[in-house]
């Protein structure tokens, strides 16, 4: 059977790899630097008989490698003891031939511009994020069929004071990559490029990201992402599905439905079965009292000025725009969930609390919601069981999109996928 071979650079716990091993790909290799995530993945996906048996792909190697894919580009958030590699080393570590790999999937953080930080404009001449500039150096190592890039939405206009932006460099630099032999004409990546909203495909949580598709030798007009599948609110003579609400996610799972509480885990509770990912943090019995106010009065701490549960309001949120004004709110169940983030269990650090109990959501809540499967094992430790579900691309999300990029890939290499 021919299967798209695919090298994931920055796999994380394995979100995007898991979509196309779902599509029907084979992974041949997968890269991070993150000993949390690399166990994940190792866990979940290599060799397991729920991958084999449930999906079409497979996952061709035993345990993903841990290595810094800054290419010796500063990056400060890395172990310094961590090896830097090559597309080369990584071919040799994994055995893969030159010229085989026909997807290269890679999200290189860009914490640059992540809504929380600084936008500045940079100058030409001095790209500030380095793991992007490795990321473009690994494709034009390898130079694959086509390209899946996925990064914060933030880098669509981030620079837009200055004349080129920071994506125009980028697909400037993918249309000048051209294999031994091309002529420019010949080679270069077409791509399409957007901020797509995970809702508007079925994934039960709004999460706005940057998603490229770069096709080689394609001109821009060949190159299609997913078509939109759900909406807010679909127009009845459309083919559009609603979009997928929280109590829809969850709701499927009846053992889900015991009413956990803070610190509680499921594991040892009469008449479900264990799962250890179900579990909440443990609150402090003033959080609980500040979620129980926000509760009663609305969703929001905002709900709570000119209350008499004013005093719960937490100083440091007063008048405070961005992330801190979703602290402590209470997830909606009819809609899709906020988008999750690194800190997605805890309610100080957006609207994570429960729908309907007083506790964050668990960490199975919270894979769930990114559309990971429920077989799946995460971290025993909360901060990075919490870390590598936020920072996934949900599989489902994925899963669409390499079936749209099969179309590509039939056409450019002349293979039955
Ligand atoms: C957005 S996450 C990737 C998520 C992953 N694609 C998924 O779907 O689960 C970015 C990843 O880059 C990794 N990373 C950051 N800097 C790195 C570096 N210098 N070398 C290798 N990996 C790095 C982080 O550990 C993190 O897992």
């Amino acid at each position: 059977m021919n299967r798209p071979k695919v090298v994931d650079l920055f796999c994380g716990a394995g979100g995007a790899s898991l979509g196309f091993v779902k599509a029907g790909y084979e992974v041949v290799g997968a890269i991070d630097a993150d000993e949390d995530a690399i166990e994940t993945y190792e866990k979940n996906l290599c060799g397991r008989d729920s991958v084999v048996e449930e999906f079409p792909g497979t996952i061709a190697f035993e345990e993903p490698l841990r290595a810094d894919l800054s290419r010796g580009y500063e990056d400060e958030d890395i172990d310094d003891g961590l090896p830097t590699v090559t597309f080369n080393d990584i071919r040799t570590h994994f055995d893969i031939e030159p010229g085989e790999v026909n997807v290269i999937c890679g999200c290189p953080p860009c914490q640059n511009f992540s809504s929380l930080r600084d936008t500045e404009s940079w100058p030409e001449d001095k790209p500030k994020d380095n793991l992007l500039r490795a990321f473009i150096e690994f494709v034009a190592e390898e130079v694959p069929d086509v390209v899946f890039f996925e990064n914060v939405r933030n880098i669509m206009t981030a620079g837009e004071d200055v004349p080129s932006t920071y994506i125009d460099w980028l697909t400037r630099s993918m249309k000048s990559i051209t294999r031994d032999g091309d002529s420019k004409q010949e080679g270069g990546y077409g791509y399409a490029l957007d901020v797509l909203n995970a809702a508007n495909y079925g994934i039960p949580q709004r999460r706005h990201r940057t998603i490229g598709l770069f096709v080689y030798g394609r001109d821009n007009d060949d190159v299609h992402l997913p078509e939109q599948t759900h909406s807010e609110d679909p127009d009845p003579t459309s083919s559009l599905q609603p979009w997928v609400s929280v109590n829809d996610a969850l709701g499927q799972y009846d053992d889900l439905k015991y009413d956990l509480q803070s610190g509680e885990k499921q594991v040892g509770i009469e008449g479900y079965p264990d799962d250890p990912e179900h579990r909440s943090r443990r609150h402090h019995s003033r959080t609980i009292e500040r979620m129980k106010a926000i509760r009663r009065h609305g969703g929001s701490w905002r709900d709570l000025i000119d209350t008499d549960d004013e005093e719960y309001i937490v100083d440091a949120h007063d008048g405070l725009e961005g992330g801190a004004a979703s602290a402590y709110g209470i997830m909606r169940g009819d809609e899709p969930a906020p988008t999750l983030t690194t800190r997605c269990t805890t309610p100080s650090s957006g609207r994570f609390t429960h729908p309907d109990i007083n506790r964050g959501i668990t960490f199975r809540e919270a894979a769930l919601l990114m559309t990971f499967p429920r077989w799946f094992e995460l971290p025993s430790k909360n901060d990075a069981a919490e870390r590598v579900v936020g920072n996934a691309v949900p599989p489902k999300l994925v899963e669409q999109i390499a079936n749209t990029l099969l179309a590509h890939l039939r056409q450019v290499t002349k293979v039955e996928y």
